[in-house]
Parts: structure tokens; sequence; C-alpha cells
């Protein structure tokens, strides 16, 4: 399976550009794995390091090897992208191999809670992901502005004005990486309490849930009578498990279809922390 690294420039806690990062993971299709890369525990680049810092560099060097494509999301701070983010990409553009960031496609993003949308930070970030290597993929222009808004009430993005832009630039990413066609007329719609399964804008199936502290509770899982038995239930369970993978939380699977499906599958159940 094809990997996607999602990377936000930030060290806060509540970071928006996180939750834009996570965002972008959900708009991966099932059949490309979305992977947050934590770059919390990266020490300061310098010749020096301790045998524990070597280790974090070298566990996350590793994990940027094993990615196929990156969404990276970065805040902009005194007009600049934030030192945490040029001091990962440092980190891993230096290697036995290289830079291992070379050859990849990359989606950036940049957000701010003013006006600007983090433009300066944005441009930045291109020429440094062009000097690493990377493949900028189109639209490279996503400023995200005002970012508080549009996680005022969620975690989920779900505003109508940014959503068909992230949308239309992980297509382009899932194009731009080698062996991957998007092919599925399958599309996603992720609410807050339901996702919505469409195929060609019908709507052939519903997972509703509810999303309290730390946990993802699986209420239903629908599909419309002349769309069963094509692994489209599945398909919304997979999705489900993305959000819990992405936003760290445990599951509950509540309805019937959910438990029947992590009995058949028990190992994912065990790495879910199954509640
Ligand atoms: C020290 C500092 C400098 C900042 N400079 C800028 C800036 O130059 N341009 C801008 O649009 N926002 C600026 N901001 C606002 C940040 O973009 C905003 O706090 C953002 O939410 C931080 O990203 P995060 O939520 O992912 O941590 C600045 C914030 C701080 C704390």
């Amino acid at each position: 399976m094809k990997r996607i690294g999602l990377l936000a420039g930030s060290l806060r806690a509540e970071s928006y550009a996180r939750k834009v990062a996570r965002n972008l993971g959900l708009l991966v299709p099932n059949t490309v794995l979305a992977e947050p890369i934590s770059i919390a525990h990266l020490p300061l680049l310098h010749d020096h390091l301790s045998r524990r810092e070597q280790d974090a560099c070298q566990a996350f060097k590793e994990q940027v090897q094993r990615m196929d494509a990156f969404c990276i999301v970065t805040p902009e701070i005194n007009r600049g992208i934030p030192g945490c983010l040029k001091n990962a990409l440092d980190i891993a553009s230096v290697s036995y191999q290289g830079s291992l960031w070379e050859h990849k496609p990359v989606l950036i993003a940049s957000v701010s809670t003013g006006k600007l949308g983090g433009l300066s930070a944005s441009q930045q970030l291109k020429q440094l992901a062009l000097v690493l290597g990377m493949q900028p993929v189109q639209p490279t222009e996503i400023y995200i502005s005002d970012v508080r808004r549009l996680f005022a009430d969620h975690e989920v993005l779900t505003d109508d004005s940014v959503l068909p832009f992230l949308k239309l630039a992980v297509d382009n990413l899932i194009a731009a990486m080698p062996g991957e066609t998007p092919t599925s007329t399958l599309t996603f719609q992720i609410g807050t309490d339901k996702i919505r399964l469409l195929q060609q804008e019908k709507q052939v199936g519903q997972a509703t849930f509810q999303w309290s502290t730390g946990s993802l509770v699986i209420s239903s899982i629908t599909i419309e009578p002349e769309f069963e038995h094509r692994g489209l239930a599945g398909q919304l369970m997979l999705k489900l498990i993305m959000i819990a993978r992405l936003f760290n939380l445990g599951i509950v699977a509540k309805c019937s279809y959910s438990q029947a499906f992590f009995k058949q599958h028990p190992a994912l159940g065990k790495a879910l922390r199954l509640q």
C-alpha cells in the first residue's frame, strides 16, 4: 500500500496546521494510507548529538523514507516557516542516500489565524521543497486564512469554501504518485456525525457516528439495497477507522455491522484501541 506522510510545522497541542493536515488525510482514498509524522521529539540538528537524539533522528528518517508522498502544512511565524519544520526537513535531507525527500510529490498548504493565510511561509516552503528535490503538486497556492473559524465547532473540516480546493490538491497528489491512478468513482462526504458515500453524486450508503471525548462511537452503517454485497459497507468502515487513527480516537463498535467487521478482522481491532 502506498503511503502519504502528513507533516505539520507546529509543536502546539491544538495546532491548526496539524488539524488541517489530519483533514487532508481524510481526503485520501482508502487505497492509500495517510500517516501522521511527528516532529515533536526531534533535536535541533548539529554534529554532536547524543545516542538518544541520533536514534530519534534515525526513526524519523526511516518514517520519511517509507513515504511515497507528503502533505506539509505550515503556519507562518514572523513571515517565515517555523524553525521546527525547517529543522525536520534538514534532518531528513542528510543520509547515506542523500535527501530522503527527493523525487517525492508534495502538497504544500499554509495556515494563519490572520488574513494573509501564511503566504510568505508557503513561498519559503515551496522553494525549500524544490531545493530538497521534492515535486510540489498543483495547486501550489493553498493559503488558509482565518483558520480558527474552520475549527470553531469541530475537528472535522466541513467548510465548503475550502474543502473542494483541498480535495483537488489531494487528487493531484495521488495522481502524481507512481503507480496510483485515481480510478474509484466513490466519494466520501465526511461530516461531524456522519459519512455519506456517493457514487457519481448518488448516495449509495451512510455511516453515522458520535464523536465523544476520545472515542468514535459507530452507531449505524447502511447501504442502499441495490448497492449491497459490493463491499461498500467495508469501505465506510475503513474511512471510520482512518478518522479514528488520524485523530487518536478509540472505537466503540455499537452497530451490529461494525461488531461483525471487527470479529472478521481481529488484528485491526487490536491495533485500534477498541473500547
Ligand atoms: C511569534 C508569532 C509570530 C507570528 N507571525 C505571524 C506571521 O508573520 N504571519 C501570520 O499570518 N501569522 C503569524 N502568527 C500567527 C500564527 O500563524 C498562528 O498563531 C497559527 O495558528 C500558528 O500555527 P499553529 O496553530 O499550527 O500552531 C504568529 C504567531 C506567533 C506566536
